[in-house]
């Protein structure tokens, strides 16, 4: 799946935001090796490395497109590609962070245990993860998936991987010395034409809309934007309300 940094950073404060919520429950003070799982454009780990400037921060990612984004913004970070659900680093970590990414990865049962093999003794391993996908958002893209011309396409383009919040407790209690779970519900206030459409066309609408091509993509996408609309209506003062929960989790070892 591809992605593009410009759109996704078209609401870099809300996407950045549960990054900073994680990391000031992470209390490590001087963390020599640090790494990013999924770091986009590198704004998540911008806030690393304002946090450890005497770090080394390095950020992995599996889209050309958003690393090529983390390395021109600046951030004073190393920037590797590759695909987190292979990655096997030699040294272990003092911390690693991922935001919004580890959705993108199946398996959580086996992966978790696996990422925090690679941390220190007295490191961490924090991470947030969307939990909205029964959120009309969510469901209505997988309802007019199912029902068009399209649905054959469009039924495996994604799984849905994120699990209760006990889930990951029982999964990783018995690796750490500590667990700090909980969930935050933002209700973010989106301004302009159809907001909530285009924030999911940077991410979670990805996958369907890149299974589709020409009419048929076309078509899909506006009975989207259509029932979208109506779920998320603008209020007499042209604002939109769009309620996200996210989950957070800090396993320290
Ligand atoms: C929603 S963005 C999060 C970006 C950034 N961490 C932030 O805080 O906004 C998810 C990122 O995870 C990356 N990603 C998804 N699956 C991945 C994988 N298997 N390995 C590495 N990166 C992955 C995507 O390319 C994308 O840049």
């Amino acid at each position: 799946m591809s992605w593009d940094p410009k759109i996704y950073m078209a609401f870099a404060d809300e996407r950045t935001r549960p990054a900073g919520e994680l990391l000031s429950r992470v209390t490590n003070a001087d963390p020599k090796r640090v790494a990013d799982l999924g770091c986009g454009p590198g704004n998540s780990t911008g806030l690393l490395v304002a946090r450890w400037p005497n770090a080394d921060v390095e950020g992995i990612e599996s889209s050309q497109e958003m690393i090529a984004g983390a390395k021109a913004s600046g951030v004073k970070a190393r920037w590797t590609l590759a695909d987190v659900a292979h990655w096997s680093p030699s040294q272990r970590y003092d911390v690693i962070f991922s935001n919004a990414t580890l959705q993108w990865l199946d398996d959580h049962r086996h992966l978790l245990p696996r990422l925090m093999g690679y941390i220190e003794d007295g490191g961490t391993f924090a991470f947030q993860m969307p939990r909205n996908f029964d959120a009309p958002s969510h469901v209505l893209m997988r309802e007019v998936a199912a029902s068009g011309p399209w649905s054959a396409k469009l039924r495996d383009v994604r799984k849905l991987n994120v699990g209760e919040p006990g889930f990951y407790f029982d999964i990783l209690a018995e690796h750490t010395a500590s667990l700090d779970i909980w969930e935050t519900s933002y209700l973010q206030v989106m301004e302009g034409d159809d907001p909530v459409y285009r924030w999911v066309s940077a991410t979670g609408l990805r996958p369907f809309a890149q299974a589709l091509e020409g009419e048929e993509r076309e078509a899909y996408l506006s009975e989207y934007r259509r029932r979208l609309r109506e779920a998320y209506p603008k209020r007499a003062d042209g604002k939109t309300l769009f309620p996200f929960q996210r989950i957070f989790i800090v396993a320290k070892k």
